[in-house]
């Protein structure tokens, strides 16, 4: 469980989070959507302690973020960050070997190894596994960077934004992926995702944002309507239900 209390967040004097307040569940999928600009990197970023908490309160399960130990907030959340500058000259391999580092502190073992050749067939990356970062494609590069979050091995992951650059397929692979991991290692998910229809056929719950808020929270049913969608995007979009799921029509 990931617990945000009374979480605000200022740059400059600007507000960009105001009063968050959340519990993302365990064993289950969160879609973090919004505008944007609404906060939710900023807000990945201070549950990850990738910037220090301002004021309140951030808890994964037992551990209070601000006062952890980096080392153990690594073994516990991993996360994939929506700019990603890692070096390019590395290897597939060689990234997903460095996701072990929180657990090995850099003496690779064969259970590490085990670990990445699961994880390199899982996101199917075998073919790729020697070609460094620079000489893969875009889509191809990001599915290596969410296999490095996996190898990491936590009870917790955040995913910012994992399907840029995916085409259809790969995009659907991966959220299948998502679901089957977070069910079979009973994780704590969270995903932002721009594309509200993946977020509707595959999060078990919905937290959406707007402006430094908590908008709007619950399951896809409830949250994904034709009202709904205004109040978060100011958009006007059609929702028809098609296998039981809401189904927004966006583009036209
Ligand atoms: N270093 C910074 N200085 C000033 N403003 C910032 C800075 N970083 C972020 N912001 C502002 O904070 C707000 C929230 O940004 P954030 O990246 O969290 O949004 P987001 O919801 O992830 O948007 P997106 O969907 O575009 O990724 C934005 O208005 C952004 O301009
Ligand atoms: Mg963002």
């Amino acid at each position: 469980m990931i617990r945000i209390e009374h979480v605000s967040h200022h740059i400059n004097g600007t507000p960009i989070l105001t009063d968050i307040n959340l519990n993302i569940p365990d064993q289950r999928i969160t879609a973090l959507i919004g505008p944007n600009g609404a906060g939710k990197s900023t807000l990945f970023s201070l549950i990850a302690r990738l910037q220090p908490l301002q004021s309140g309160e951030i808890h994964i399960d037992d551990l209070n973020v601000s006062h952890s130990k980096s080392a153990d907030i690594a073994r516990k959340l991993a996360i994939l960050s929506q700019e990603n500058n890692i070096q390019s000259r590395i290897t597939v391999r060689d990234l997903l070997l460095f996701g072990r580092y929180p657990h090995n502190h850099g003496r690779i073992s064969t259970e590490d190894q085990a670990i990445v050749d699961q994880t390199l067939n899982r996101f199917e990356l075998m073919p790729f596994q020697h070609r460094y970062l620079s000489a893969l494609s875009g889509g191809q590069r990001q599915r290596a960077l969410v296999a490095m979050t996996f190898c990491q091995k936590t009870s917790h992951v955040i995913l910012d934004e994992p399907l840029n650059n995916l085409d259809m397929l790969h995009a659907r692979r991966l959220m299948g992926e998502l679901r089957q991991l977070t069910q079979e290692q009973g994780l704590t998910t969270i995903v932002v995702v721009h594309d509200i229809n993946m977020a509707a056929a595959y999060a078990d719950h919905i937290v959406a944002m707007k402006d430094g808020h908590i908008a709007m929270q619950g399951r896809a049913e409830d949250i994904i309507t034709a009202e709904h969608l205004h109040t978060i995007f100011d958009l006007d979009a059609e929702v028809i239900r098609h296998k039981d799921k809401p189904l927004v029509i966006h583009h036209i």
